[in-house]
């Protein structure tokens, strides 16, 4: 059916299909009387003004374009905006919209609010290495506290697209490469955003699911660039995340700016209308991405008059920053090239956003200046931040318990991460304030008071001028100083210690958007420095500072312990002082594979087997598939992550060897704390469909547990399986299950496993 055919029978489905995925209710009715009665009095104008929304400029998030908000909004040019920051200004815009306009409709601020507003969270990726479903909930909601209290009602999150490709710096946007752990944060996310009733409250925002589609697949993980796949995977492996966070109540949608099958995103009507809304009845509104309409001329697809017109009727709502919405839709509209009623379609999805925001009740809702003084960056929220922080680092390696450090000695933390305030948080914090956080630093000896002496030497520069070919424009390198000079210090200082913490890593700016690598390894500079440093023989603590997996090949043999913090935001500083002096125990496990080698990307843990597997991992053997120089698996396997505490699994049982169609079988494995710390560990659950219509991953997971357990203390931990643990979508995009033989894989990571074999009916 094409746009203009399903348009036609869209606008004769009663009006609780267009207006949401939630079932109808009274409230329901209220909102589409209220908004007809509207839209009845409305030009076409003020129509195609609501479904534009242009930057403000206050924030940097892709090209810059100057608008003048004030005046487009006296011309009823515009439904909201965002990248503005600070509640008076956004107030004054809202008083224009309401008093100044015709209809007085109030605006929707949005912003890219994506792990904290001013109290900032550990970077996404980091986030989801906490396996903790409450942990990422109270971090949204948090958020949403602060957003909602510096006028934000919007934000741009959750982004949930799966990523297998270190090189693309947004890996560290989302929650890795599992479609099932992603979508459970995916739901965690919009609930902690949105809350149970969003139009009553005054903490909660709306929340934006993106990037719709498959954007983490870019090719070569170079950003922007197409994804091309097929259907198989996109329904299995990449589509779960965005379906959940549809079936929570994402109120909106953001259109990615990569191509799929060729069609730029924004404009794909399969994506948008078949999938989104028709599968998934995804009833709230579609935006686009920054100018991902304007882009579709260099894509070579259409120039932005066409573009807009194509997206338009493919089923996009609201149209961000390319103004193609605007003038040249009344244009199309007269033309005959867009129908009245997909704009109407379109401009209600608008203002129901609005609506179920309690925009309509009360415009200023989002505008109190006393909670924006007491909400943001409370000590409340920041004590959230501190606790949840310290969840998602990963011990990697923890050779003869250098860690945790032992009270009174003396420290010696050195490098170009270890005191530079604006690093912490990662390159996705535009709304935060750095001037008020504490650099490692700082936060350490605040944190360690006077069990331990902490010296301080920079060590070298984030990596040497002319490391990169194309010379790093737009990176900043922090500070730079002399490299002889620095080094030199760090030596003396390292003489004088009883441990060496190394704080090296990426900077913030090469992680995110807009940094994909070639070359995944700690930059060169800061690689001589940990070399310097272990070579000093005193004992060094690699603590690791990316927003990707990176290549450890040296580190992993000669660096004795490995905490990799990735950028844990604003409490950084005190949340390292936490795990590293044992009061919190780490319980991080990745979420993504840490490869060996670049060259094996994209890497993860659920692979196809091949028709010739690797039969011996590490030995090279011809006409099988493996590589001559690499073994196929990873350094870091997905859902790797030690303690300072040592868990022993006993025995995994099923409670039958038959799983009968419409019952379920309980897996069972007893868990033991066995070290000397109580802890936290996370019990993960694999299967392997061994005979299927199509190929099935080695390994998938089903289900995991959190658990804490004392010294000493032992748990039986249970898992339940149905039939919906086992569907998949064969090659005619049936979801289905196959009777047959089935492995059931239960460990502390996908590695590490205890396998048993069940039949399905
Ligand atoms: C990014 C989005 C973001 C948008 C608005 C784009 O460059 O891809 O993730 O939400 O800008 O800031």
């Amino acid at each position: 059916m094409t746009g203009m055919k399903k348009l036609f029978a869209a606008v004769g489905m009663s009006a609780a299909l267009l207006c949401g995925c939630s079932p109808v209710s009274e409230s329901d009715g209220e909102m589409n009387r209220f908004i007809s009665e509207l839209m009845d009095k409305m030009t076409l104008h003020e129509k195609l003004g609501q479904l534009n929304l242009p930057s403000g400029g206050d924030l940097t998030t892709g090209p810059i374009v100057d608008s003048d908000l004030a005046e487009m909004i006296r011309r009823e040019e515009i439904g909201g905006y965002f990248n503005v920051k600070g509640i008076d200004k956004i107030r004054e815009l809202q008083r224009i919209a309401v008093e100044e306009t015709r209809l007085g409709i109030p605006l929707v601020v949005g912003a890219d609010i994506i792990h904290g507003y001013q109290t900032i969270f550990p970077i996404p990726l980091a986030l989801s290495c906490s396996w903790d479903t409450a942990a990422v909930r109270r971090a949204a909601e948090i958020s949403a506290k602060e957003g909602s209290a510096n006028g934000i009602s919007w934000t741009f999150s959750p982004m949930v697209d799966i990523c297998k490709d270190a090189r693309w710096g947004r890996i560290a946007e989302g929650n890795g490469e599992d479609p099932y752990l992603g979508s459970v944060l995916a739901r965690a996310y919009v609930r902690g955003y949105q809350g149970e009733n969003l139009r009553e409250s005054e903490v909660n925002i709306m929340a934006c699911l993106k990037h719709f589609a498959l954007y983490g697949a870019s090719e070569s993980g170079r950003d922007y660039n197409l994804t091309d796949m097929s259907r198989v995977r996109m329904f299995n492996e990449y589509f779960p995340p965005y379906r959940a966070a549809v079936e929570a109540g994402v109120g909106t949608v953001m259109t990615s700016f990569n191509t799929v099958d060729g069609i730029p995103a924004t404009a794909n009507e399969w994506l948008l209308e078949d999938v989104l809304r028709g599968q998934w009845g995804f009833g709230g509104m579609v935006v686009t991405d920054y100018n991902s309409i304007g882009e579709m001329a260099v894509h070579g697809v259409a120039d932005l008059k066409k573009a807009g017109i194509m997206a338009m009727n493919a089923g996009t709502d609201m149209d961000m920053v390319s103004g193609s919405f605007l003038y040249p839709m009344a244009e199309a509209l007269s033309e005959g090239s867009v129908l009245e009623e997909r704009i109407d379609e379109a401009c209600r999805r608008v203002l129901e956003m609005k609506y179920k925001l309690g925009l309509f009740d009360n415009p200023y809702k989002y505008c109190d200046t006393l909670r924006a003084a007491k909400d943001t960056y409370s000590a409340e929220n920041r004590a959230e931040a501190r606790r949840i922080a310290a969840e998602t680092f990963v011990l990697l390696k923890n050779e003869g318990r250098l860690l945790p450090l032992k009270p009174g000695s003396r420290i010696a933390l050195i490098g170009p991460m270890a005191d530079a305030r604006n690093n912490m948080c990662g390159m996705w914090s535009p709304t935060c304030d750095p001037s008020q956080h504490q650099s490692l630093l700082e936060g350490m000896r605040a944190a360690v008071g006077d069990k331990a002496e902490i010296l301080y030497a920079k060590g070298s520069n984030v990596y040497y001028d002319g490391q990169t070919e194309k010379g790093a424009v737009g990176i900043r390198p922090l500070e730079r100083g002399d490299d002889r000079q620095l080094l030199a210090e760090a030596m003396a200082v390292a003489a004088r210690a009883d441990v060496i913490i190394a704080a090296v890593g990426e900077c913030a700016d090469m992680t995110g958007e807009s940094a994909s690598r070639t070359d995944i390894r700690i930059p060169d500079a800061q690689r001589d420095l940990l070399q310097a440093l272990v070579k000093t023989g005193k004992p060094v603590v690699l603590l690791l500072f990316t927003g990707r997996p990176l290549e450890l090949a040296w580190e992993s043999e000669n660096v004795p312990a490995i905490l990799n913090v990735w950028f844990g935001g604003s409490e950084t500083g005190a949340a390292v002082g936490d795990v590293l002096f044992g009061e919190t125990v780490p319980s991080g496990k990745l979420t993504t594979t840490f490869p060996r080698s670049v060259g094996q990307l994209p890497l993860y843990y659920g692979q196809v087997n091949t028709g010739r597997p690797d039969g011996e991992p590490g030995v090279f053997n011809r006409y099988v598939s493996n590589y001559i120089d690499c073994p196929n698996d990873g350094l870091y396997p997905f859902g790797y992550g030690l303690s300072y505490t040592a868990f022993e699994y006993g025995e995994m049982k099923l409670d039958a060897e038959v799983l009968p169609q419409g019952g379920s079988i309980t897996v069972t494995v007893p868990v033991k704390n066995v070290g000397d710390f109580d802890g936290v560990e996370t019990v993960q659950l694999y299967i392997r469909d061994l005979y299927a219509d199509i190929a099935r991953p080695v390994k998938e997971l089903k289900g995991f547990r959190r658990i804490f357990l004392r010294k000493g203390e032992s748990r039986d931990v249970t898992f339940t399986l149905t039939a919906d643990d086992l569907k998949y979508y064969n090659a005619d995009l049936v979801y289905k299950y196959d009777a047959g033989d089935f492995q059931v894989m239960v460990g502390p990571d996908s590695r590490n496993v205890q396998t048993k074999t069940f039949m399905a009916e």
